[in-house]
């Protein structure tokens, strides 16, 4: 019986996880429920879908406060909402804000991982008061690696989601908001080409080029929505 072994082993969740190179069991170690569903972090104020999203006219809607928040059908759809704020210890005034939205492909790799294929309407704008353009809106088609998942249940918030960077750094816990995703439709919700990508902006602003992939793993700062 394999089963006392297993739950006497230290959890998995806040170990270095990019060392498991081998592949993923799916023990009630990895993940005490399915992915499938939404998942919010910190105050909840951030949820994927209609609320957070408007594809069609890449607008916005503000949440109350930053976090971030990914969403998962059972037949292979995501979708991720972020509204991330990244402080400067050296100058305060120059809080870089994101707001980020996208959706596409996952795959749960063999290997522990997770890949994520945008569809390419993905979209995202950036607040840099201390940059040469200081508000601006872009194109946002990252393929996105997470290196290790886990799901564990906390004894007041329930079903907890832990996903693992690129880089093995890990993204503040997401608490399980519904087992049924609330989604835009799983499909381009824009047309995208060369011409009406604003991928060009990111040469006059190269901050915002090195901000783009690390303010979405700092920590949650709640602060006023961005105008
Ligand atoms: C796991 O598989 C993904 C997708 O093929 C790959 O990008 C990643 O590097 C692999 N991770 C490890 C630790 O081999
Ligand atoms: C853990 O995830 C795997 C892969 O999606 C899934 O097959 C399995 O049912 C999940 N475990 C539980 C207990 O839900
Ligand atoms: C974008 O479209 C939505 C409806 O889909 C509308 O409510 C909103 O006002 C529009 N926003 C802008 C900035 O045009
Ligand atoms: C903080 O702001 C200063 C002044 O604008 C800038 O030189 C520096 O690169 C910023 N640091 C970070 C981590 O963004
Ligand atoms: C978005 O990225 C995906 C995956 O790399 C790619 O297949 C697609 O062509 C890209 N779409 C656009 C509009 O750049
Ligand atoms: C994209 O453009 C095509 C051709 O103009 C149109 O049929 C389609 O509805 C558009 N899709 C979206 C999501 O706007």
């Amino acid at each position: 019986m394999m089963m006392p072994v297993l739950l006497s082993l230290p959890l998995l969740v806040f170990l270095p996880l990019p060392v498991l190179a081998q592949d993923i069991q799916y023990t009630l170690q990895h993940n005490v429920t399915t992915i499938y569903g939404t998942w919010s972090s910190g105050s909840q104020n951030v949820v994927t879908g209609a609320g957070f999203a408007q594809p069609a006219n890449m607008s916005f809607i503000y949440p109350k406060t930053t976090g971030m928040s990914y969403s998962f059908t059972s037949d292979g759809y995501y979708e991720i909402a972020r509204y991330r704020m990244n402080g400067n210890g050296t100058s305060p005034n120059c809080i870089t804000g994101v707001m980020n939205w996208c959706h596409g492909t996952y795959e749960l790799v063999s290997n522990g991982s997770i890949t994520m294929t945008p569809f390419g309407d993905g979209y995202q704008q950036i607040q840099d008061p201390c940059a040469a353009i200081s508000n601006f809106m872009e194109t946002y088609n990252d393929t996105e690696l997470y290196v290790q998942w886990s799901i564990y249940q906390d004894p007041t918030l329930g079903y907890m989601l832990q996903l693992y960077q690129f880089d093995g750094s890990p993204l503040p816990p997401m608490a399980q908001l519904s087992t049924s995703p609330n989604m835009l439709p799983t499909q381009a919700l824009r047309n995208v080409s060369a011409a009406t990508s604003v991928l060009g902006q990111r040469s006059c602003d190269l901050r915002s080029v090195d901000i783009e992939a690390p303010v979405l793993g700092v920590g949650l700062l709640t602060l006023n929505p961005l105008q």
